[in-house]
């Protein structure tokens, strides 16, 4: 049971032990195919339809920056008013606290005949930037930071730009940027990151081809609008996935989830260590495919390792795999993920002081943690570092701890999952 109570700095979430989850919920929209699909369908010629489309804070902050470069947006309907339809924002375009907003519109303005400001919350003015002005100066464009500051330039031209690290956003603001450049513009990954990108613009007529961790884009002269039923989010799906795995007597339903390979690898990481996972009704929705998930609770979990490349294709849903380490028996370690440095929290640091206080044996390093388990947790005061993932990570944990577990600064479950714990409540 969760219940709410706010005090000055924000809200406390009080979440108590579960005897066991049951129900079948709808995550929300996918937020990687929302923000683009309200990105692109701007450019788009005509009325895009992007239906079930997040509810989140951050994607709220990318339709109100698209509606600030002129762009009508009216509930799913998106009016793109072609690939050179934008008009300057008359003043700094407020991303608040999303990444995906910043950098992909990094790269779509840089290619704009006028200059943009991109601004940001606390947490994301603190994010690195350059890794999109690099290689968008490089392709001729002007851009600055910090503040970030794109556009107005010459026009662009192609490149051919390895990324050194593995980051969807990063390759996602090149190839929108690539289809205003002169000639070939490709982007090669150390390792494949998640690909909506690459699949929206490849459906709405773009000239792409993708190659394993390498993807080539053509400069385009128009491009068709969507028509489009966003799928439930998978890194909104994964904390249910934990959590029916490890609450006992459980069994969870979520219905029509992305299952994009790019963004599934916790499900096989979890299923490899004994959770009971089951996919049902696949089917393709926006070039995406789509499944039921069915989780029930686990018998005993094994220790696991993630190294580098692993960590890439899991990078949103490692918060809550380590929640799932600690009920794990033996030494997990999760390795290559020194990018959790650099979200919205410091996430390695933010979940080793959460679960060090519900009584977890986990150990931070500069990459990862290590985690010995199984342990038994016990509830305590813990804090979000104002990071939904971490939040919602804590109170997977709090399901499995004795007693209460209070979560400080509950609110920011807002920026990707509005509804979390209106679910947790209706599951228990
Ligand atoms: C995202 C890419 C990832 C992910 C973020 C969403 C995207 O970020 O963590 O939540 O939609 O492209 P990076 O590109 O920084 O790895």
């Amino acid at each position: 049971m969760a219940t709410w109570r706010a005090i000055i700095r924000g809200v406390i979430a009080t979440v108590r032990s579960a005897r066991k989850l049951d129900g079948e919920i709808t995550v929300p929209g996918d937020k990687s195919i929302s923000h683009r699909a309200l990105i692109f369908g701007a450019i788009a010629d005509g009325e895009s339809h992007a239906r079930g489309l997040s509810p989140g804070a951050d994607v709220r902050s990318t339709a109100a920056c698209v509606g600030a470069l002129g762009i009508e947006i009216d509930g799913s309907t998106i009016a793109g008013r072609g690939l050179r339809g934008l008009r300057p924002s008359g003043g700094p375009l407020d991303c608040g606290n999303s990444g995906t907003t910043m950098r992909l519109l990094a790269g779509l303005l840089a290619a704009q005949d006028f200059e943009s400001e991109l601004a940001g919350d606390e947490s994301l003015s603190r994010r690195p930037m350059e890794r999109v002005v690099e290689p968008l100066t490089q392709m001729g464009a002007r851009a600055t930071w910090p503040p970030l500051r794109v556009g107005g330039g010459a026009g662009l031209h192609g490149i051919d730009y390895a990324t050194p690290v593995p980051s969807a956003q990063v390759k996602s603001a090149i190839l929108l940027a690539g289809l205003y450049a002169e000639g070939m513009t490709a982007v090669t990954e150390p390792f494949k990151t998640r690909d909506h990108t690459e699949l929206l613009l490849g459906s709405m007529g773009g000239a792409l081809r993708a190659d394993g961790s390498r993807v080539e884009i053509q400069r385009a002269e128009r491009l068709e609008p969507l028509d489009i039923t966003v799928p439930g989010d998978f890194s909104s799906a994964a904390f249910w996935l934990v959590a029916g795995g490890l609450v006992g007597n459980s069994d969870v339903r979520l219905l029509g989830v992305g299952v994009n390979p790019t963004r599934t690898a916790l499900a096989d990481l979890l299923s490899s260590i004994g959770l009971r996972i089951r996919r049902k009704r696949p089917r393709l929705e926006a070039s995406e495919p789509v499944a039921d998930l069915q989780v029930r609770s686990a018998g005993e979990l094994r220790a696991f390792r993630v190294e580098r490349g692993m960590a890439a294709g899991m990078i949103d849903e490692l918060p809550v795999l380590a929640v799932a380490a600690t009920q794990a028996a033996g030494t997990s370690v999760i390795a290559g993920a020194g990018e959790l440095r650099v979200k919205e929290s410091d996430r390695l640091a933010a979940m080793e002081a959460g679960l060090t206080e519900m009584g977890a044996d986990i150990t931070v390093q500069d990459d990862g943690w290590i985690i010995k388990g199984p342990r038994r947790l016990e509830g305590a005061r813990v804090d979000s570092a104002g990071d939904h993932r971490v939040a919602m990570a804590l109170a997977v944990a709090a399901l499995v701890a004795d007693g209460k577990t209070e979560i400080d600064g509950a609110e920011c479950v807002e920026i990707s999952y509005p509804g979390f714990f209106d679910h947790l409540e209706y599951l228990c």
